[in-house]
């Protein structure tokens, strides 16, 4: 079972928990809109109540094996409490990213007042788009891509399905490449999404090491970096996102990483392996994750950030006073309001004439948007791809999804993040509207970032202005930090409450109240 950081499913135990459901269980121990954990046919299963209706689906989130019955039942689905993918409890069926595979449906026996759970049914709707282009290109097979190709099919889309990708393999697990794939605790086989048969089945063209040129919008065709040209009757930008670069002296010696593809991780793991020290430069997300995987491989790390506490403008003061210090307790050193001034082979000079001793060195400054296409063709950009709450560009049949996309944000306006599950969710909308479908993408943005056994889930948007309260006890790790702007909930970074953190989302998406614990 794949893992995220710690987030692992408890090794795949014997124990079956809860009541044996193929020898039947009483209705009423299941409570209207509750769900129960328990088992049948030698697998846990989840059976939940909506009224006079009962529902038994499998119950270990398809992405990482969290575990659903911790999760939050909403109308007639469930949400998975690590990274908040959906399921829905009629069919099973992986409804919302990061969770592509469905889980299993259940067939379910009323009598009298006890139910039992009598077998396994493929409830999986057949589906047929209001829409079919001639064909469908999608440029960028990362995870706005990878998920909107899937979803093309998903909804009966027959068409060609071309998903081309500059990267040399097709679609997977980014987040992991900073996190426990960086810290060696990842096998290889974790990290593709899919098998380069399960494209074949699916009859999605994939073509990687290719990079889309240019698009003509009059003749409908993209060029390609081999000189071949492909018509396209609907079009999906998700070229993803690069590292910002940094222009010191020294920027270019060889022990200088980078990290957003596989390559780039692989190259850093292969640096570890001979080092003692590395200088990480870069407080934010990947910058700290990358500390916490070198620490993990027992390297002295150094961390540089120009900020003077990590993380605080994204998760507030108190919780990035808490990160800092749970790095510092695991032998991170952080040099903080300092930038680098050089690089040399053996240090890191600052710009306070420190020199940080390193074998080897990881730059994590951020990331710019791959909007160069999109500006050449003429589509409008403006700190990203503009595009409606459909995910159309101003130019009509042409999509844009993930990193590259700034959208129209129910809560928070106009925005453009940079979030694994945002980039999926936004692949499976787009290709949806693709299909004809008009359905606006209104999810509240999630992601969540690990940081030694600090695991934050974070949804919603806050801007540097809103308000931030802590809920619940920080240090414990039983606490909420909640974000408001004026009376309105904007967001809350949860850690050790993953219901808590669900609840704000549904919170966030209807517009109601939100309580803490
Ligand atoms: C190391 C790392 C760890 C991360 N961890 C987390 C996390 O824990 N949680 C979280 O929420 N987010 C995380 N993220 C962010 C997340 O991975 C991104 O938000 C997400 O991958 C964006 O998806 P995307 O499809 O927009 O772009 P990408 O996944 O980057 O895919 C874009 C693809 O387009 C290709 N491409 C670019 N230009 C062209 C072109 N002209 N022609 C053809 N192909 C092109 C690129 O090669 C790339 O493969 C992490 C990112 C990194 C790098
Ligand atoms: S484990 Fe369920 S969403 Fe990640």
């Amino acid at each position: 079972m794949r893992g995220n950081g710690g987030d692992f499913m408890a090794e795949a135990s014997s124990e079956l928990e809860g009541p044996d459901f193929q020898k039947g269980c009483e209705i009423e121990n299941v409570a209207d809109g509750e769900m129960l954990l328990g088992h049948a046919f030698g697998e846990q299963v989840l059976v939940a109540k909506r009224g006079n209706e009962l529902f038994a689906i499998g119950a270990t989130c398809t992405h990482y094996g969290g575990p659903l019955a911790k999760g939050l039942m909403v109308d007639c689905t469930v949400r998975c409490p690590w990274h908040h993918a959906r399921f829905d409890l009629r069919t099973g069926e992986a409804i919302a990213a990061p969770a592509l595979n469905d889980v299993a449906c259940y067939e379910i026996e009323k009598r009298g007042e006890r139910f039992s759970v009598t077998g396994k049914i493929d409830k999986k709707p057949v589906r047929k788009p209001k829409l079919s282009p001639a064909s469908v290109v999608i440029i960028g097979a990362g995870a706005a891509g990878g998920a909107a190709a899937e979803m093309l099919r998903r909804e009966g889309y027959d068409g060609p399905v071309k998903l081309v990708g500059a990267d040399e393999f097709l679609p997977y697990d980014r987040p992991n490449l900073s996190k426990d794939y960086l810290a060696g605790s990842a096998p290889e086989e974790w990290i593709p999404l899919r098998s380069a048969d399960f494209y074949r089945e699916q009859k999605i063209d994939t073509l990687t090491k290719t990079s889309v040129e240019a698009i003509d919008t009059q003749k409908k065709q993209v060029m390609l970096s081999d000189g071949r040209s492909l018509d396209y009757g609907a079009l999906l930008l998700a070229t993803g996102a690069q590292p910002v670069h940094l222009r010191i002296p020294g920027d270019d010696l060889p022990h200088v990483c980078y990290l957003r593809t596989l390559t780039d991780s692989r190259r850093i793991t292969e640096k570890a392996k001979n080092a003692k020290r590395a200088v990480v430069i870069g407080a934010s997300f990947i910058g700290l994750e990358v500390a916490v995987s070198l620490r993990e491989r027992k390297l002295e790390v150094a961390v540089v950030g120009k900020v003077s506490l990590p993380l605080e403008k994204v998760l507030g003061r108190e919780l990035g006073n808490l990160i800092r210090k749970t790095h510092e307790a695991n032998g991170v050193k952080f040099h903080l309001g300092r930038t680098p001034a050089a690089i040399r082979d053996q240090n890191v000079q600052l710009d306070n004439g420190t020199k940080l001793d390193c074998d080897f060195v990881v730059v994590g400054i951020g990331v710019r948007p791959n909007t160069g296409l999109a500006e050449r063709t003429g589509i409008a950009t403006d700190n990203g791809v503009l595009v409606n709450e459909f995910l159309e560009t101003n130019v009509p049949g042409i999509f844009a999804a993930g990193d590259i996309a700034r959208w129209p944000d129910p809560r928070a306006g106009r925005i453009r993040v940079e979030h694994w599950v945002v980039a999926q969710r936004q692949g499976q909308t787009a290709a949806r509207n693709i299909l004809g479908a008009r359905e606006p993408f209104v999810m509240p943005p999630f992601f969540w970032s690990n940081h030694f056994d600090l695991h934050i889930r974070y949804v919603g948007h806050a801007s540097g202005n809103d308000r931030a309260n802590v809920s619940g006890d920080l240090k414990a790790k039983d606490a909420s930090v909640v974000f408001r702007s004026g009376d309105n909930l904007t967001a809350v970074a949860s850690i050790g409450r993953d219901r808590e953190n669900l609840e704000a989302e549904v919170a966030l998406e209807r517009g109601t109240e939100f309580h803490t614990a």
